[in-house]
């Protein structure tokens, strides 16, 4: 069955593939260019969606009689009345090819559910929680830090963005421009929340992989927090696959276990979208 929202654009777009059952089919309602790699967009939400922050849902195009889906983190947070996302641009790739060419208006559809382990219930209670994001990895976190839920469950949060060059992290810094200034809930995170952005390919004020900093202590003395400790944090981590896999030896290292929906601990992990 499709929503309503489906039905509605189907019968007023009139899109040239008919939409698959059960899809939703949602209106483009901004896009904005930040680099001839990424992009972020947003559309309608199907009233009847519901979502946990940090979680993704499957994401496609009316263009084909069959649609090609991907995995995408909604970067909005759960009570926002559109949803957002942060996508990469691949120039061959199967989605993101034509995605990157959309316009306000235009159909994005969507499959109904959504799921995913960057999710608060995923870890178990403690202080401190720390984002480990590299390039569109930052999305599910987009999410989080925007979500009062976040700071009834930790008292510090520290985003991390590792990119290649300044441009690439724009999205991250005007994400925590739009925090502090946001009516619901600026205020109750400020002095709580902390973007850290590193450069690795371009000269900028901060630079290096996330990997290293934390490992040469840099990381903990810019922010001048103590070091990562099992007992007192927890760590989400969203990112390219080598990225991720760096950081999970890293952090297993220091005596972190990781969790999930049904077994939570102490850190969680999940591949950005790549194609
Ligand atoms: P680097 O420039 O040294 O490869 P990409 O745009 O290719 O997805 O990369 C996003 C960021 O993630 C880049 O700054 C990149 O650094 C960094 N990165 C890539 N692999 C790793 C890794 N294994 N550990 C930490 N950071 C990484």
């Amino acid at each position: 069955m499709q929503s309503a929202s489906a039905v509605k654009t189907q019968e007023s777009e009139a899109p040239r593939f008919p939409i698959p059952a059960g899809v939703h089919a949602e209106t483009v309602v901004s896009v904005k260019h930040y680099t001839d790699r990424l992009f972020s967009f947003r559309i309608t939400r199907p009233q009847s969606f519901r979502f946990r922050s940090g979680e993704f849902v499957m994401i496609g195009l009316p263009n084909a009689e069959k649609p090609i889906f991907r995995a995408y983190s909604i970067a909005s947070p759960s009570w926002d009345e559109e949803l957002e996302f942060f996508s990469i641009k691949v120039p061959d790739g199967p989605l993101t090819s034509q995605l990157q060419k959309i316009v306000p208006g235009d159909t994005v559809l969507m499959r109904p559910k959504s799921t995913g382990t960057l999710v608060l219930d995923a870890l178990t209670p403690a202080k401190r929680l720390f984002m480990i994001s590299t390039g569109t990895g930052i999305a599910p976190f987009a999410s989080l830090v925007r979500d009062p839920e976040t700071y009834e469950k930790f008292d510090q949060v520290v985003l991390t963005h590792t990119c290649r060059d300044q441009a690439e992290l724009t999205y991250g810094v005007e994400l925590f421009e739009g925090l502090r200034n946001d009516p619901l809930i600026g205020e109750l995170v400020e002095d709580r929340v902390t973007l850290y952005s590193t450069t690795t390919r371009e000269e900028s004020s901060r630079m290096g992989r996330i990997t290293r900093l934390i490992e040469d202590g840099r990381f903990h003395a810019d922010l001048g927090i103590s070091p990562l400790d099992p007992e007192r944090d927890r760590i989400m981590i969203c990112g390219s696959m080598s990225m991720l896999q760096d950081v999970k030896t890293l952090v297993e290292g220091l005596g972190f276990v990781e969790g999930s929906n049904s077994e939570p601990n102490a850190f969680v992990v999940e591949r950005a979208f790549v194609g």
